[in-house]
């Protein structure tokens, strides 16, 4: 046998329900409300819904037609398309790997807050809980010898979670699991959505959704923050629509498919943001703290706005909170298994391991790195990490999708992709998408990318720099290592 077995989804509805899992996560509960409010409320849309057609869908139908067509993994894929491109393959599949072994700490945390929130156990100062009782953040770099209990068995738990569902059968795993998570995750937003309209003061949250300010949709930044949103929300550039893509059977409708997902990912965190603002207008006018100082983004939202707001909910806290804490870890497994199968299905084609002895390696190997965020240093060096590579300007994300872009708009036979899309779908893409792909996406996220090279550069500090230096030797040296390895597998070569 030189091939590993092929894995192919059982159902159009497990793909489907694996790719909404996949985009749904961290950034859609807690990003979207911040990027929304801070760009113009109501008024955001109009450059949201704009991104979301003419750059989100327009590249998630490029990963859909190429892994549908080649039915490889991305380093397979690259090495076909040209074999001098296999290590932009593996920079992408590293970036996504680094990404995962810091995104899974921050799930972690949340496994906590789940324990935490039944009884409020944050008590009065959920921030400085936050710092001193769960990350134990040290004062100085050599915290980073300093293992944190807590974190690092919970951190523990994710992986192994996420080793149990990636080890299985395509259909077994990550199927069936999307199935159940996904349905229940949508049911708890709801339930929360719904509460937090009942709250007092929550017309005072929602209603900055619906205010609209004009004069944001002439600031360039605007509009780049839109697209940014998009890309991350919907994970664009990481292999993962790629890779599920290439697991479908034959005749599936790929267009219609691409516009659902995208769809059900917008709908998803636009609906989320009506709870999200609800609650805190609630805090606003029962808190007298001011709207602005309550829209904050990522963990400070999650883990202590929110703990503040449920201290001063009352009993009902008891449930919302637990749901809320829930939710983000549903959100964020889904998340975490996506973008895992993309990295290990080169590994297991190139080096011809099964699919449970590779998921075994990449999890052993990504929980050792998680590890470094699960010291006293931990939660500092993971915020360098996320800068650097995803959360505040997608800086190596954008590369990524910048790439692909390239790489498949103008290197590979780019009509070639047109018909694949175009075979069994009911809607069809033509010229227009051919221009945005090859012109409009590359400038805008080139514009995006600047922008963020750049600020990176400027607020970096001399620790900053020390990981990021690190970070770009790594993201060199690894991928051409990588690419330089014989493969085992005797048909990765055949073009
Ligand atoms: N789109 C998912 C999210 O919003 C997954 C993702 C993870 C995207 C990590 C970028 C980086 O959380």
């Amino acid at each position: 046998m030189t091939e590993t077995k092929k894995s192919e989804w059982n159902s159009n509805l497990a793909f489907m329900m694996a790719m909404i899992g996949s985009a749904v996560g961290l950034g859609n509960i807690w990003r979207f409300p911040n990027v929304l409010y801070s760009n113009g409320g109501g008024s955001f849309m109009i450059p949201y819904i704009v991104s979301l057609f003419l750059l989100g869908i327009s590249f998630v139908l490029v990963e859909y037609a190429v892994g549908f067509r080649f039915k490889k993994s991305l380093a397979r894929i690259l090495y076909s398309v040209n074999n001098k491109l296999e290590p932009v393959a593996w920079f992408i599949l590293l970036v996504v790997f680094l990404i995962t072994t810091y995104y899974v700490c921050v799930v972690g945390w949340d496994l906590i807050y789940i324990f935490l929130s039944f009884t409020k156990a944050w008590g009065a100062n959920p921030d400085l809980y936050f710092t001193n009782n769960v990350l134990h953040v040290a004062n100085s770099w050599d915290g980073v010898f300093s293992i944190v209990p807590n974190v690092f068995v919970s951190v523990f738990i994710i992986w192994f979670l996420a080793w149990l569902i990636i080890k299985r059968d395509l259909n077994d795993g990550i199927g069936k699991v999307s199935k159940i998570l996904l349905p229940l995750l949508c049911i708890i937003v709801v339930v929360i959505v719904a509460f937090s309209l009942t709250l007092p003061g929550a017309s005072v949250g929602y209603t900055q959704i619906f205010t609209p300010d004009w004069s944001a949709l002439t600031n360039l930044n605007v509009w780049l923050a839109a697209f940014g949103q998009i890309v991350f929300s919907l994970s664009l550039g990481m292999a993962i629509a790629m890779t599920y893509a290439s697991y479908l059977p034959e005749g599936s409708k790929l267009v219609d498919n691409a516009v659902i997902v995208a769809f059900s990912n917008s709908g998803f965190e636009v609906f989320n943001s009506i709870g999200i603002f609800s609650i805190l207008g609630f805090m606003t006018v029962s808190s007298g703290i001011a709207f602005n100082e309550l829209v904050t983004s990522g963990s400070g939202l999650a883990f202590v706005v929110f703990p503040q707001v449920f201290n001063t909910m009352g009993p009902a806290a008891n449930i919302i909170g637990p749901l809320f804490f829930i939710c983000i870890l549903f959100a964020g497994i889904t998340s975490v298994i996506a973008l895992l199968e993309g990295v290990c299905y080169s590994i297991s084609e190139k080096f011809l391991i099964e699919r449970k002895k590779t998921a075994t390696a990449v999890c052993i190997v990504g929980f050792f790195i998680s590890s470094i965020f699960a010291t006293g240093a931990g939660s500092i060096i993971l915020g360098v990490f996320d800068a650097y590579l995803a959360y505040l300007n997608n800086f190596s994300l954008l590369l990524a999708v910048l790439m692909e872009c390239i790489i498949f708009g103008w290197v590979y036979k780019f009509d070639d992709l047109i018909e694949t899309l175009n075979e069994n779908s009911t809607i069809k893409v033509g010229k227009t998408w051919k221009v945005v792909i090859k012109y409009i996406l590359p400038i805008c996220i080139g514009g995006l990318w600047i922008q963020g090279v750049f600020s990176t550069i400027t607020t970096a500090d001399s620790f900053s720099s020390a990981i990021m230096t690190i970070l770009t030797v790594v993201l060199i040296v690894v991928p051409i290592i990588f690419a330089k390895l014989p493969a085992i597998n005797k048909d990765y070569y055949n073009v």
